[in-house]
């Protein structure tokens, strides 16, 4: 059986207070209580409840700015909050609205009402969590592919990064450059399905074995498919082997006809190889890793606009300007 849904209720006048609180309780949800907005922030962050609900005027800290305070945090942003506002106050509403609470209650609060919306807000919670849960899953298998090659550590947080840089010099939607920051962790997640004596030879692959790799974008894509939030992001791990002359796979697509998300993080995808340590060979001096991309981009492998955009960055900021990720 399931915990009863955790909610915090925010409100400075104790009688209201405890009068929630035991309506709550008997409804069957567990209830934490603070008294202001600082100390509901301290019990957000001890135990982040499913659901809070708060008053608008209150010392210290006021409903709106714990409301703004609970959406900024990206740990915190999906927390529903309600807050409870007077019959009329329209102006409130709207401040609430602007600070991104989910819903409002009109004092004097009826049982029946609180029952209604807090219900329904529970059950998208508890779909949001799920679906949170299953993304965290999918990003942890990734990061468990590229751990198993200890040459490889950090490739995939770095290539996120370099790759949003770009896509935002190339002037990339705020969802684009969103699908380029998931692809760049998830490119390579079909690689799971690669058995590691292929996945970590240190020699050249035979034919078999290349084919097998090969597979890595399409099982990739499959494993991803289920998730609809990943749908942004299916291309870019899809098409990040195409190269620009029609030569790569698994699609042999030229050119436009190659997502820019994929353009980019194959491009990424090979500066950030050249710039590292690799078994066979040490991280290449900055002039050599600039000339073999130039060279990728003259040959057709690579995009030249985004090879452009990147050694841009590489000039301003110098090779190793993406943080390494704890
Ligand atoms: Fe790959």
């Amino acid at each position: 059986m399931h915990d009863p849904p955790n909610i915090l209720i925010v409100e400075d006048d104790p009688r209201i207070l405890d009068y929630l609180s035991i309506m709550l309780t008997h409804i069957g949800y567990k209830t934490q209580t603070a008294g202001d907005g600082l100390e509901a922030l301290e019990k957000v962050e001890e135990e982040p409840p499913d659901l809070v609900i708060t008053d608008v005027f209150m010392p210290r800290l006021n409903g709106f700015d714990l409301c703004a305070r609970i959406k900024e945090d990206p740990r915190t942003r999906l927390i529903p909050v309600v807050m409870v506002t007077g019959m009329n106050s329209f102006g409130n509403r709207v401040r609430g609205i602007e600070v991104g609470a989910e819903d409002f209650l009109s004092k004097p609060i009826q049982p029946v009402e609180i029952k209604a919306r807090i219900g329904s807000l529970l059950r998208l919670k508890q779909v949001t969590d799920e679906l949170v849960n299953a993304e965290e899953v999918i990003f942890s298998l990734a990061l468990a592919v590229e751990a198993k090659d200890p040459y490889t550590k950090g490739h995939c947080h770095r290539l996120s990064y370099m790759g949003v840089e770009v896509g935002r010099r190339l002037s990339l939607s705020e969802e684009e450059r969103q699908a380029i920051k998931r692809g760049g962790i998830l490119h390579d997640i079909g690689k799971i399905g690669v058995p590691d004596n292929i996945l970590l030879k240190p020699t050249s692959l035979d034919d078999a074995e290349r084919e097998l790799m090969m597979e890595h974008p399409v099982k990739g894509e499959e494993i991803c498919k289920p998730l609809r939030t990943l749908a942004p992001t299916l291309p870019i791990i899809h098409h990040h082997h195409e190269r620009i002359d029609g030569g790569g796979y698994p699609d042999g697509l030229k050119g436009d006809e190659i997502p820019i998300g994929a353009r980019i993080v194959a491009a990424v995808d090979v500066f950030d190889a050249l710039t590292t340590d690799r078994p066979y060979r040490g991280a290449l001096p900055v002039k050599e890793a600039v000339r073999t991309l130039h060279e990728a981009s003259d040959s057709g492998h690579l995009d030249p606009d985004v090879v452009n955009q990147l050694l841009e960055i590489v000039n301003d900021k110098g090779v190793k300007w993406a943080p390494i990720p704890q």
